[in-house]
């Protein structure tokens, strides 16, 4: 099992839930986070005061799936959230030990799906 977990920009996640979609991954975790990627942000004005903002709005989606999901879930945020721009997003792969339905007690590669 393995959570991937992925930062993207925002007006990218309906193309990303559909890719998703199509590739049968329906179960997501999505957050509003602020991120710095090497993007210099923008300029904002509060009272009047000018500020440098680095810390942009994104997007971060959590996927627990199992081992033969993983590609294709990688693929599917790539093929949603890609436009060859700077600030396109990354995804980060990390391992699961284990995973439980709360409903049923189900562990691990059960519980997942
Ligand atoms: N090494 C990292 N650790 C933690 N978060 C990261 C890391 N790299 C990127 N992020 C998160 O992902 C978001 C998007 O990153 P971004 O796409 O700008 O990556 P990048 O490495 O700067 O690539 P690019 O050159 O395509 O912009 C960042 O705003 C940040 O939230
Ligand atoms: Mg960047």
């Amino acid at each position: 099992m393995k959570l991937i977990i992925a930062v993207i920009q925002p007006h990218q996640l309906p193309a990303v839930k559909k890719a998703l979609y199509d590739a049968q991954v329906y179960k997501i975790t999505v957050s509003t986070v602020l991120g710095c990627g090497e993007e210099k942000g923008y300029h904002e004005t509060f009272r009047g005061v000018d500020k440098e903002v680095t810390l942009l709005k994104k997007i971060r989606l959590e996927i627990a799936v199992n081992a033969d999901f993983v590609e294709s879930t990688i693929a599917a945020i790539i093929k949603g959230a890609r436009t060859d721009t700077v600030g396109d997003g990354k995804i980060f792969v990390t391992g699961l030990d284990d995973c439980v339905r709360i409903r049923t007690g189900e562990r691990g590669s059960l519980a997942i799906g």
